[in-house]
């Protein structure tokens, strides 16, 4: 299965991008030591991802709320923000995490996004 979820990657990045997933699906690394040895299958891109949200995370932990995110996907920053919220405040009962999904990807515009992206 090919893998192509980076935009603006260059040829050779998706390629080494499916090498780490071959390398990941092949791993000889036992099952119960995987999950700690992910680092070894992080592309840079991802890390820095997580990077990212980690600041992301650092901004708001003098701001009451809740983190909502419009586009989870596959939840990884759901996933991530659990993470962070078990880090950062484990006791704030009050900082739900809570994700949209149409689940069906991108389904088109709305009529007040205007004609700019293609509304009417
Ligand atoms: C490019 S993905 C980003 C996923 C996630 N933020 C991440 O970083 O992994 C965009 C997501 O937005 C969702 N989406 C697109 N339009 C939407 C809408 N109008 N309402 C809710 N979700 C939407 C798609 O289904 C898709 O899962």
């Amino acid at each position: 299965m090919e893998v192509n979820v980076i935009r603006n990657s260059t040829k050779k990045e998706i390629k080494n991008k499916n090498a780490f997933v071959e390398l990941l699906r092949n791993s000889p690394i036992p099952e119960n030591e995987l999950l700690s040895n992910l680092p070894l299958y992080i592309p840079r891109q991802d890390f820095t991802h997580i990077l990212l949200v980690n600041e992301i995370y650092q901004k708001i932990l003098n701001t009451p709320g809740v983190i909502m995110e419009f586009g989870c996907r596959w939840g990884r920053n759901m996933a991530l923000f659990e993470t962070l919220r078990g880090i950062y405040e484990p006791y704030d009962y009050c900082r739900k995490i809570i994700g949209f999904d149409t689940f069906e990807g991108f389904i088109g515009f709305d009529e007040k996004d205007g004609e700019q992206w293609g509304g009417c």
